[in-house]
Formats: structure tokens, sequence, C-alpha cells
């Protein structure tokens, strides 16, 4: 058997960082991963580009049960020291909007750049491997078997195992089970970051307007986010989707701002005094894609001239597009979710470290705990923050 001083669980963005890190301070360490790859996800993320952090990254981006608790791992690791790091590497990058960070060429640079520093420091990396069994030694620290019977016994042992989302490319639930094995709380999961889903009429009616996409404003009760919105042939996608996607939750209604720009009523009004003859659709399509606009206008019955059509039918009209109603049946799932919401509870840790207060020498960092970033960029800066943390003190 081997004795280490620090085994982490996950070869991905949090995992690597952390064993950057506790390598850096002279620490024995070993990463064991399942998959024959290391950080798959960081490979497919930004559309194979990363978006590595975010400029603007703060608590606000981020939802927890506790607000509070991504505070101090943010503080004291920023997107600033990861920039740096990226920098230092002269991987070149580029702010494609809204403070989101994308390497210029590709995503392998950020996993070549934290492989290369793993090597620096001698961390033993080991894919393939999966776990059978974890367990508290009695002298202290845990013993970790492989399925293959291979045991190691290490000082501390950090779960970076991620969420739920995407399987087909490694997501288990075993961070979770690992939590509950030592008596932690799990905030209930859920798929996040992810497109929504009409039911079949809905579908059947929208569906035609699969492609199109529009700049929004998609609100869910106070909270909203202005950014690019597209329709699919199962319902709705695009990052204001995404964003919201993480707030709402089933039978709830979502509100939609198809043209943030304008007041379709002041210029439907306007259109009707100085262009009576002008078909309804043509007005709208000076603030939809066509497209939309023909479909919205059929709804309404109102394929006539604005002339001929009264206030309050184009008041109605507008409200579909400045506050259009609508309440999505689900979603898409851990299937393409971007991130799982919830995890372990944050209750359960120490902010400062990450370390469990239950299980000594227990860490758990990154997705797998109940802290979750908005789409852009602020995902991976609270796994290099809170892998980070941890590898201060494994
Ligand atoms: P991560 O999931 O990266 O790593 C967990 C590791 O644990 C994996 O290597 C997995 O194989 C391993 N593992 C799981 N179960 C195991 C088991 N039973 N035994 C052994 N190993 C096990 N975020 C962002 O900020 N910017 C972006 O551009 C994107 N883009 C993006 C695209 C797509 C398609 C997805 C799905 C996600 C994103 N994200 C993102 C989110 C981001 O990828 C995610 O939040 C981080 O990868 C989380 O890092 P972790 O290290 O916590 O988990």
């Amino acid at each position: 058997m081997k004795n280490l001083d620090v085994i982490v669980i996950g070869a991905g963005a949090a995992g690597l960082m952390c064993a950057i890190e506790a390598g850096n301070r002279g620490r024995s360490v070993m990463v064991i991963d399942h998959a024959d790859q290391p950080a798959e996800k960081i490979r497919i993320s930004g559309g194979g580009r990363c978006n590595f952090t975010n400029l603007h990254a703060k608590p606000e981006n981020y939802i927890s049960q506790n607000k509070r608790f991504c505070v101090s791992a943010l503080k004291r690791y920023t997107q600033h020291d990861f920039i740096a790091l990226v920098d230092r590497y002269n991987i070149d990058w580029h702010e494609k909007t809204l403070g989101q960070l994308f390497c210029d060429e590709s995503a392998f640079q950020i996993i070549d750049m934290l492989l290369n520093e793993c090597d620096d420091v001698d961390v033993d990396i080991k894919l393939s491997t999966s776990i059978k069994e974890i367990e508290a030694a009695p002298e202290g620290g845990y013993f970790v078997t492989s399925l293959s019977g291979a045991r190691w016994h290490c000082q501390s042992l950090v779960v970076a195992c991620g969420g739920l989302s995407i399987p087909k490319i490694g997501a288990t639930g075993f961070g979770y089970q690992i939590a509950r094995q030592f008596g932690l709380e799990i905030i209930p999961t859920r798929a996040a970051l992810v497109p929504l889903t009409f039911d079949p009429d809905t579908r059947a009616d929208l569906g035609q307007m699969a492609g199109i996409s529009v700049d929004a404003v998609v609100a869910h009760q106070k909270t909203r986010f202005r950014e690019g919105l597209l329709f699919t042939h199962r319902g709705l996608s695009g990052p204001s989707i995404l964003q919201i996607s993480s707030y709402w939750r089933e039978a709830e209604t979502i509100q939609i701002n198809l043209n943030p720009e304008q007041d379709a009523f002041d210029l439907l009004k306007s259109a009707k005094e100085e262009t009576p003859k002008q078909m309804v659709h043509n007005v709208l399509s000076r603030m939809l894609p066509n497209r939309l606009a023909q479909y919205i206008t059929a709804k309404h019955g109102l394929e006539r001239p604005i002339g001929e059509t009264g206030d309050k039918a184009l008041r109605k009209l507008a409200s579909d597009v400045n506050q259009w109603q609508i309440a999505p049946q689900g979603s898409e799932g851990y299937r393409t979710a971007e991130v799982t919401l919830g995890g372990v509870d944050t209750r359960e840790l120490s902010s400062q470290t990450m370390e469990s207060r239950k299980a000594p020498g227990l860490y758990f960092i990154g997705e797998v705990v109940d802290v979750t970033g908005h789409l852009g960029g602020f995902n991976f800066q609270w796994a290099w923050s809170s892998g980070w943390c941890a590898g201060q003190v494994v």
C-alpha cells in the first residue's frame, strides 16, 4: 500500500488546480480519474476555446443556499491570478463579450498548461482508474481502494468529481456519494445552464421558428439577463435562456422581451398614423426577424393593414413582443446542461479551506459543492478559486 499526502479524486479544473498548489508546497499528490483523458470538460468548454474566467467575476455571479460562501475563495484566488498564469504560458486570449475570456486558439492550451504545472511538481495522475471504496483510517486520513485492487493511504482526500452534467464524458454522482458516506448534507441537485423545452403543442406551433435568434431580455421574477436567445426545435436556448434556466422551476413562467431596444406599441402606433396601408406583419418585421413577425401577427389574427387595426389589438400584439410570457415544460436535463445546481451543502465546509467540518482531512471543491456560477467563465473561476484554497492546506 502506498502512502501519499494528498489524493484528489477528479482530474478536472478544480482537482488539477488543487493538485498543482499542493504539489507546489512539497506535498506528494496523486490525482485519480476514471476517464481515460484528464479535463474533458475543459476540452469541450467554450466551443473548444474554453471561456476560462470572467473579468467581472464576483460573488453576485454565483447561486448557492449560502451566497457568502464563495466570497473568501474568490477574493483569495481571483480571475486576475488565473489570467497571470495563462499569460505566463503565453496563451493568447480575447474578451468575447461581457468580460468573458476565451483562448484565441484552443482549450487544449489550458489543459496543457495545467498538466505541465502538475508535471513540474511531480503530481501523479492516474487515469482510467475507478474507485471501489473509501474508508476513514483509524489512525487518521483515508484509505482509497481502486476497482483493480490497488490501495492507497492519504492524509488529505480531496473530492473534485464535478457535477452530473454530461454523463457521456464521465460525469457521475460519485462526489455526492462520498459526501453522504461521511454524513454531509446535500442540497438537491438539478440541471442548470440548460436549454428549456416546450410541451408538445407549443413545440409543434413554435418549432417552425427554429434557428431564429434575437437579442432578448429574459426574466424570471426579479432576475433578468440580456443576451442572445435562440428558438430550437424543442424549445428555447441561447445564453439568456441558459442563464434563466438556473432560476426557473417547473410550472413557472418566464417573461421575454424579444426587442429590448424598442417599445413595440409606440412603433405600431406611429406606423398606424404614418403608414396606415402597411400590413401589420411588415411593421412588426422592423423590430423582429420576418418569420417571427409573421408568426406573431398570424397568432393574433392581424393579417391586415395596420390602419384597420384597433389600438387594443395592437397593444396585445406589442405585449407579445416586449412581455412575452411563456411556461416551458422542462429542460433538456443533464444530457446538455453545462452545470449542476446544488451539491454538497456549504454549511458542511470551511469557506477558507473547503474542508469538511464533520470529516477532518476530507475536502470538496469545484462543481460538486453547492456553488453554481452564471454562464460566462464563472464556473471555471469557482473551480480555480476553490481548488487553489484547498491546495494551500491539504
Ligand atoms: P469537472 O467536471 O471539470 O471534473 C470532474 C472530474 O471528475 C472529471 O474529470 C471526471 O471524469 C471525474 N470523475 C467523475 N466521477 C468520477 C468517479 N466516479 N471516479 C473518478 N473520477 C471521476 N464553465 C466555464 O466557466 N466556462 C466555459 O466555457 C464552460 N463551458 C462548458 C461547456 C460545457 C459543454 C459544459 C458541460 C460545461 C461548461 N462549463 C464551463 C462548466 C465547467 O466545465 C464546470 O463547471 C467545471 O468543469 C467544473 O470543474 P470541476 O473540476 O469541479 O469538475
